[in-house]
């Protein structure tokens, strides 16, 4: 079972978009995956409400909710196929929830928009990530996504330079696209659109998906079966 956690504490960033692209992804590969929205704005499961039903399956659960009655283990429960769960995290975490909702990830992606005032987030979001939740460069575990990004521009670069320092790879740069609004609109991801638009941003979309596989590394995966 892999889980993958969106992240960052800045609203806006494009958690939802990537959390919900990746539940595409991995539908269509028939992972059967499960996408957990820790959210209260609900974003991710109205996203999943909205698929219609002759698309591949995506399990959805709104872990903000708290219906009496219901146990939290009950609530949290995968159905036997899901191969990977999916994380959509709120805007504005403080430690201990970052703490929580990155326990026993595999992967924690961080998706950080080439403006100054996000760079500085993103930053003081990784501190935490490797203090606090005390994942170590080493593990490989972060990995940054360049979002909405035009590359000639300065911003872009200052962020290049800043996750060069802290040693964080940036797994994809994505570009500012029209095909993830439309894809949000229809309970979709950019990997289900047929479109030429739609491709070129697939595209941008393989060297993420690639460090994805390489995950969990074989040496957390030893150490999770030790
Ligand atoms: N690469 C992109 N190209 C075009 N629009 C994008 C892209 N990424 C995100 N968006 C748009 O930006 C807006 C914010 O994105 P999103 O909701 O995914 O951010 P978020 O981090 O989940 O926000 P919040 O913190 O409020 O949960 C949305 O309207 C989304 O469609
Ligand atoms: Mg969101």
């Amino acid at each position: 079972m892999q889980k993958i956690v969106v992240l960052n504490p800045k609203g806006g960033s494009g958690k939802t978009t990537i959390a919900t692209n990746l539940a595409s992804f991995y539908s269509l590969r028939q992972q059967h995956p499960t996408l957990m929205d820790f959210d209260a704005q609900g974003s991710s499961i109205r996203w999943v409400q909205m698929r219609a039903e002759t698309r591949p399956r995506i399990h959805g659960i709104a872990v903000y909710e708290h219906r009496p009655g219901v146990t939290r283990s009950f609530q949290l429960r995968l159905p036997a196929q899901c191969q990977c769960v999916i994380v959509d995290t709120p805007a504005a975490l403080d430690s201990n929830r970052l703490q929580e909702m990155t326990r026993d990830a595999d992967a924690v992606i961080v998706p950080v928009l080439p403006s100054d005032i996000d760079i500085h987030a993103a930053s003081r979001c990784i501190s935490e990530l490797l203090r606090v939740a005390k994942m170590h460069r080493s593990e490989n575990r972060i990995g940054v996504i360049a979002n909405r990004v035009q590359r000639r521009k300065r911003t872009y670069q200052s962020l290049i330079r800043f996750l060069d320092k802290l040693s964080i790879p940036i797994i994809a740069t994505l570009r500012d696209s029209q095909s993830y609004l439309y894809a949000s609109e229809c309970g979709l991801g950019i990997h289900e659109l047929d479109s030429a638009r739609a491709r070129a941003d697939v595209e941008q979309w393989q060297s993420l998906t690639s460090w994805l596989d390489a995950h969990p590394a074989p040496a957390l995966r030893a150490a999770a079966q030790a």
